[in-house]
């Protein structure tokens, strides 16, 4: 099936203006390819009905499952490895002795796809700083705009395709339990994550202040006025000597000279730069 050249045009601005994405005008086939599935679930006589649909604006779930399913939701656990070795080596010895007396810690997970990159915090948390999650207020909230991944967040279960991206054999065993040929993470990880759903591109509900923030492989998708704006408004959450952790592939390059880049273990992170 085919898409129009006018409604493949307005799909994309649908998309860039209530998210930020943009896609490629080539990249038609991805899309066709990408919506099909909901015009069959839905069984909607064609492509063309389903944006007449969208056009006339009255179905706000199936927008937002459109604009959903236009989006790239790749993940995988520990991706990129660094940043969670970061984590480990650096970031948390450090905030734990700093927040020592508040006992308090909030990593935000800003673009959290099906779940994976939450998740890997919380197995290196209940690996790594078991006491901790006895006696502080730790927190991780993940957030993303689409429910669908969202729906398989919460359920926190995986394939085996998914576990062997990133999962090492022995924390699979530790940290999930085998569910109907599939993997199911233990309640020790699932209970430290909050999953929310928000759109980093629209106005934000009530944000705690935040210790760490993941915003990995999302900006990678904006443009760049986006992107400025994005970070400048995460610097409103994020703690003055707290840590910025973008994708391997993105920086700040261009946007915003309010951050320190600051040296990790085997990648950098930012920091805001002092007043
Ligand atoms: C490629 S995934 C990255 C997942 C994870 N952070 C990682 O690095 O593996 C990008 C995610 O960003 C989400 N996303 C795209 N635009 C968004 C927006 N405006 N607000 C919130 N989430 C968005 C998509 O739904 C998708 O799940």
């Amino acid at each position: 099936m085919k898409v129009g050249t006018p409604q493949f045009t307005f799909l994309c601005e649908l998309l860039r203006k209530k998210t930020g994405v943009v896609i490629d005008i080539s990249k038609e086939y991805l899309v066709v390819a990408r919506l099909m599935p909901i015009v069959r679930q839905r069984a909607i006589p064609s492509l063309d009905t389903l944006i007449d649909r969208i056009r006339k604006g009255v179905d706000p779930t199936l927008e937002r499952d459109v604009l959903s399913a236009m989006m790239t939701h790749e993940t995988s656990f520990f991706r990129d490895k660094s940043p969670f070795e970061t984590l480990r080596q650096k970031l948390l010895p450090e905030l734990i002795e700093r927040r020592a007396v508040q006992r308090q810690l909030t990593i935000w997970s800003a673009a959290c796809s099906t779940g994976q990159e939450p998740y890997s915090i919380a197995i290196l948390l209940n690996e790594h700083f078991r006491d901790l999650l006895g006696s502080w207020q730790v927190r991780i909230l993940a957030t993303d705009f689409s429910e669908t991944v969202l729906t398989q967040a919460r359920e926190g279960v995986f394939n085996n395709l998914e576990t062997a991206r990133g999962m090492p054999p022995e924390l699979l065993q530790r940290y999930f339990r085998p569910l109907q040929g599939k993997w199911s993470i233990s309640q020790d990880c699932r209970r430290l994550v909050e999953f929310r759903s928000l759109n980093l591109n629209a106005t934000w509900p009530m944000m705690p202040p935040c210790d760490i923030i993941f915003l990995r492989n999302v900006m990678i998708y904006f443009d760049v006025a986006t992107r400025a704006a994005l970070i400048k408004k995460m610097r409103t959450v994020l703690r003055p000597d707290g840590a910025l952790f973008l994708g391997g592939a993105e920086s700040l390059i261009g946007t915003d000279t309010g951050y320190d880049r600051l040296a990790g273990v085997g990648c950098s992170y930012y920091r805001p730069k002092p007043h």
